[in-house]
Formats: structure tokens, C-alpha cells, sequence
């Protein structure tokens, strides 16, 4: 069985991601600055481990654990880039610090994470990356506009590494998921909006459920997941998500 590693594994799909790989026989390296809970975490997994205690938002050391990793657990099999973080807020409002700390750690950090593993993976001729974008990349939304571009800037590099690296055994599945409002950021992102139809009308999922459609997508080597299913439509029908995104995205409440 393979070594995957998981970037933000220290809460929600990011766990949810380490326990469903993990119980499918692969080793997991768990990657993310709360290391302590990485640890309770890793040692709940069935299977070998191995924890990163580290700040992905530096882009420029964020690939420096990866020689240790490779020496604790083998050679990379799958990288999921999973860590991220949401900046919610009027754009000529928000924290414009944390807005480029959001892309170097949502969308700069994967890329050079990817360039890191791309060589070993190619001379294996095997090997997964899997890239959690967002559906904010396929109906970027209003309150979200750092946010909706880091995401959709990974689905769009992920989408071309795809294309760049088919036929060499490597595979590129880019994840859009809509609300998984368990997890630390889905709950809070649900609070910043007024309460409205339209929200309520959105489909969520969970945590658990999106790891195991991602772990198949992985094994069968399916291109994109989007979760819940519902909205598939998004990505057909991109005219009429833009006219419903700009006229039904509720208003922000302040913090
Ligand atoms: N929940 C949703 O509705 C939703 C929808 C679409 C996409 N997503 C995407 O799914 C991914 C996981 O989100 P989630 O919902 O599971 O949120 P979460 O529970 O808040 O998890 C975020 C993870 O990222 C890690 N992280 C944050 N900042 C980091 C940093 N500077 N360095 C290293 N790790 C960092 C966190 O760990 P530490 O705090 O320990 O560092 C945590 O493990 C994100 O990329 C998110 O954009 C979520």
C-alpha cells in the first residue's frame, strides 16, 4: 500500500481524509501546525504515520518536511493538498495580510508542494495529486473574492497539470466542495452570511463522505470530484451560476 499525505489533517476533511485513507491499508504523513492534535489524531489511524508539525503559509520553506517524510514512510504515492484558509468579508474591508497569507497557503503552497513530489511520482510512472479546490472556483462568490481566486487558481493549475502530465502514470483529481458545514470553516463561513433561502436551499455534506468519494476518485482515477452531486450543475451551466450567484448570494453580517 501507498504513502499519502495529507496537508491540513489536524480538523475536518482533513482528518476525515487521513482516517479514509488510512483504513483503506495505506501510511498517512499528517501535515499541519497543530501538531499536538495531529499526534492524537495519528495515533487513532489503524495503520504506520508520520506527523508534520508546520506553517504551510510560507510558501518558500513549505516543502522542507518532505525529504523526512519520505525517509519515515516511502516514496509519495498520493499528495493531497488540503490545507486552507477562508478570508470572508467586503473586499475593500478585509485583512488585506491575511488575504495573501490565504493565497500563498490556498493556492501557492500546493504548486510548489506539487513541483516537489511531480519528479518522483514521473520516474516511478505512478502517483496522485489531489487538489481540494472549492466550489467557490466554479461560482465564485460575493464576500469570498480572495478566497473564490485562490481556489479557483488550484483548480485551474489543476486542471492544466492534468493535461501535462497524462500518459506518464500520474493523476490529477481536482475536488470542488460545496458546504460541509461540520467542519471549523463550514461552520463559520454559514455564520457570516444573513440567514436566507437561498443558503438554506444550498446542499451540504460531510466530511467523512466527500474523504470517501476522494479516496475511490484516487483509486479509479476519476478527474474531478464535486460534492454533494447537486452541484455538478455549476460547472455545466456557468451563465446561470454567475446570474444566480450575483443576484441570490445573501449579505454579509459583520463578525
Ligand atoms: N468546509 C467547507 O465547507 C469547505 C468547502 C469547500 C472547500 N473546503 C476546503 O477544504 C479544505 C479543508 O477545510 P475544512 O473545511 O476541513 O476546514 P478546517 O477544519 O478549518 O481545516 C483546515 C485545515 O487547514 C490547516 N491549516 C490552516 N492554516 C494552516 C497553515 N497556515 N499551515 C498549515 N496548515 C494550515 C488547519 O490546521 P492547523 O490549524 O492545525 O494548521 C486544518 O487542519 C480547505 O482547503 C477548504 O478551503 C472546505
Amino acid at each position: 500500500m501507498g504513502h499519502v499525505i495529507v496537508t491540513g489533517a489536524s480538523s475536518g476533511i482533513g482528518t476525515a481524509l487521513a482516517r479514509a485513507f488510512s483504513d483503506e491499508g495505506h501510511s498517512v504523513t499528517l501535515v499541519a501546525r497543530r501538531e499536538a492534535q495531529l499526534r492524537e489524531i495519528a495515533a487513532s489511524l489503524p495503520g504506520p504515520s508520520h506527523v508534520v508539525g508546520k506553517d504551510l503559509s510560507e510558501p518558500a520553506t513549505a516543502a522542507d518536511w518532505l525529504p523526512d517524510a519520505v525517509a519515515a514512510l516511502g516514496p509519495v504515492d498520493v499528495l493531497v493538498n488540503n490545507a486552507g484558509m477562508q478570508v470572508i468579508g467586503r473586499t475593500d474591508e478585509v485583512d488585506i495580510d491575511a488575504c495573501e497569507r490565504s493565497i500563498a497557503l490556498n493556492l501557492l503552497t500546493p504548486l510548489r508542494l506539487t513541483r516537489a513530489v511531480l519528479p518522483a511520482m514521473k520516474a516511478q510512472g505512478s502517483g496522485s495529486i489531489v487538489d481540494i479546490a472549492s466550489m467557490a472556483a466554479l461560482a465564485p462568490t460575493p464576500g469570498m473574492a480572495w478566497y473564490s481566486a485562490s481556489k479557483a487558481g488550484l483548480a485551474a493549475a489543476s486542471d492544466a497539470i492534468r493535461g501535462e502530465v497524462r500518459g506518464s502514470g500520474v493523476h490529477v483529481v481536482t475536488v470542488f466542495p460545496g458546504i460541509i458545514g461540520e467542519t471549523d470553516m463550514g461552520a463559520k463561513g454559514l455564520t457570516r452570511y444573513q440567514p436566507s433561502l437561498a443558503l438554506k436551499m444550498q446542499p451540504q455534506g460531510t466530511a467523512a463522505e466527500l474523504a470517501r468519494r476522494i479516496v475511490r476518485a484516487v483509486a479509479r482515477k476519476s478527474d474531478r470530484v464535486i460534492y454533494p452531486s447537486l452541484n455538478t450543475a455549476a460547472r455545466h451551466l456557468p451563465g446561470l451560476t454567475r446570474w444566480v450567484m450575483d443576484r441570490m448570494t445573501p449579505q454579509l453580517v459583520d463578525p
